[in-house]
């Protein structure tokens, strides 16, 4: 297959691009790398010695878009791109929506244009609001209780990618709900490289543990849960990569869903102490309160992707841990490049990463 991935250079797109391309299939990306970035992609080409073709365009932009892949070829599409930070969509709603869904929009126009059937779109367990269950399961109801903008946007996209596949029947489209991605591929030369200050625990953690940050604040350890913080079920993000190359094998007409999660429950502070245990460095933390929207727990039932998809995950949380850490060890930075920046004179410059903290000065 030739897949196109949106947001292809991102953390979870380069990771399946990886994938992808060392089962032998071809690679399109399409990113306008807002938050992705291009040194993923080169790090995914060394390490596959595979290249990969890179389109950047803007998705919401219809008629740019359309221009911009008129000379490229795909018959699959993988579509991640969109914005992922929940506390921001709350700050920025309209923004929130305008991309996330005129992207989606702007793909299945293309895709039905140029006749392209198979589509396997990143959801998220956003959509079930608050569990009902211990395990939640794909026929737990969505979109209820729903409590930021960036969930209703997934919650909309699987409705109109649905809707479009019922007008299509020829469509195949596999709805993907992820749980909480995690770790790094176990080379260290890509991972997760979020913009600015972390908003989840994992990154977090591993920049307390790099020194880059001072601690950890564990949002509120008075959950009903067996030690009062937040349990979550994180998957590997190279489990959550083979989960997509699954969906693709198995996409036939119709609409599927499939939870993408391990079935296991980790707490905040188990977290911290995994993570601690691996890197043998210590991750202060203190307890804050807890964190407007945050659920108690939230695990997959992922007997589903088991059954059909013939998918499930083989890495455990310690693996993520040691491989975030590999990753995070090896680029304190993340992808950010060193630059020299002048400062008033030339003589004072301030080196500075290409985010947010400044490295040295003289
Ligand atoms: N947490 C902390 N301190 C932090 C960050 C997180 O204690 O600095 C806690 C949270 O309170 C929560 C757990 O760690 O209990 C996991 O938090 P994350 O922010 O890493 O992940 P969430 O489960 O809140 O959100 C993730 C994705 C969303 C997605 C959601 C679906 O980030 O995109 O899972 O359930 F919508």
């Amino acid at each position: 297959m030739r897949v196109l991935l949106t947001g292809g250079a991102g953390y979870i797109g380069s990771h399946t691009a990886l994938v992808l391309l060392e089962q032998g299939h071809d690679v399109v990306v399409v990113d306008d790398l807002s938050n992705g970035n291009r040194i993923a992609l080169d790090r995914v080409e060394e390490l596959t010695g595979r290249s990969v073709t890179f389109v950047q365009a803007d998705l919401t932009n219809t008629t740019a878009t359309r221009v911009t892949l008129a000379n490229t070829n795909f018959d699959a599409v993988v579509h991640f791109a969109g914005l992922k930070a929940v506390g921001e969509s709350v700050e920025q709603p309209v923004r929130y929506y305008r991309t996330n869904l005129a992207s989606t929009l702007t793909l299945l126009d293309i895709m039905a244009e140029r006749q392209i059937n198979t589509l396997v779109f990143s959801s998220s367990a956003t959509v079930y609001g608050e569990p009902q269950t211990p395990l939640v399961a794909e026929t737990h109801h969505t979109g209820v209780g729903l409590t930021n903008p960036y969930g209703w946007s997934k919650y909309m996209n699987e409705q109109i990618i649905t809707d479009a596949a019922v007008a299509r029947p020829d469509m195949s489209v596999v709805l993907l709900r992820y749980f909480n991605p995690v770790g790094a591929h176990p080379s260290g030369r890509i991972g997760e490289d979020p913009a600015g200050i972390p908003n989840n625990l994992l990154p977090f953690i591993a920049q307390v543990a790099v020194g880059r940050r001072d601690k950890l604040s564990v949002f509120g350890d008075d959950y009903d849960t067996p030690d009062g913080t937040g349990v979550r079920d994180y998957i590997h993000v190279m489990d959550l990569a083979e989960g997509h190359v699954a969906a693709l094998n198995y996409a036939s007409c119709g609409v599927q869903t499939y939870n993408l999660g391990s079935g296991v429950g980790t707490s905040v502070l188990e977290a911290v102490r995994a993570f601690e245990a691996v890197s043998n460095r210590p991750v202060p933390y203190q307890i804050s309160p807890r964190r407007s929207g945050d659920l108690a727990t939230v695990v997959a039932d992922p007997r589903l992707a088991q059954e059909k998809l013939k998918w499930q995950t083989t890495r455990t949380f310690a693996d993520a841990c040691r491989d975030a850490w590999n990753w995070q060890s090896q680029n304190p930075a993340g992808y950010g490049e060193t630059v020299r920046v002048v400062i008033g004179s030339p003589a004072a410059t301030v080196e500075r990463t290409l985010d947010d903290k400044a490295i040295s000065t003289r």
